[in-house]
């Protein structure tokens, strides 16, 4: 073998570790939750919020252009949500302001990802990926709030 090669190889071979050491640090030291893919299937059918546990939601979000439905979601302070994300038409951007949630959302795929909310405050949705004409009007609102019903 070609002693360049051979560098090639090893040094492709470090690159990963490194980035296996990144992410492994980061889930089980550092406790972030690594945006994971899951297999489509029907129970992924209509948008909903649901309340599976004291402050523990699940949230279905599909993108469509040029909206997310549910396009507000309320919860109270404390609570950590599950967003389960699909796409009806092309691909969309998910990204959840001030909590570096970036996300895809693409049609027969779901990404999940769980994201804790421990204060008050508005965060916006915002699609992007571009997507269309509509795209630039393409946005979603977490409200973090006392529920009132
Ligand atoms: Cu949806 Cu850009």
């Amino acid at each position: 073998m070609n002693k360049y090669e051979l560098r090639a190889i090893l040094l492709s071979a470090s690159l990963m570790g490194i980035f296996l050491f990144a992410i492994l640090y980061n889930v089980y030291a550092r406790k972030i939750d690594v945006p994971t893919c899951i297999p489509y299937n029907a129970s992924f059918q209509k948008a909903e919020i649901k309340e599976v546990d004291d402050l523990h939601y699940e949230v279905y979000i599909i993108a469509k252009m040029w909206t997310f439905d549910p396009g507000e979601i309320i919860i109270p302070p404390g609570s950590t949500v599950d967003f389960y994300l699909t796409s009806a038409d092309v691909v969309h951007g998910f990204s959840i302001e001030r909590k570096g949630v970036n996300l895809m959302a693409v049609p027969g795929a779901v990404n999940k990802v769980t994201v804790h909310f421990p204060d008050y405050g508005t965060y916006r949705i915002v699609c992007h990926e571009y997507c269309g004409i509509g795209h630039h009007n393409m946005m979603g609102k977490i409200l973090v709030t006392n529920l009132t019903n």
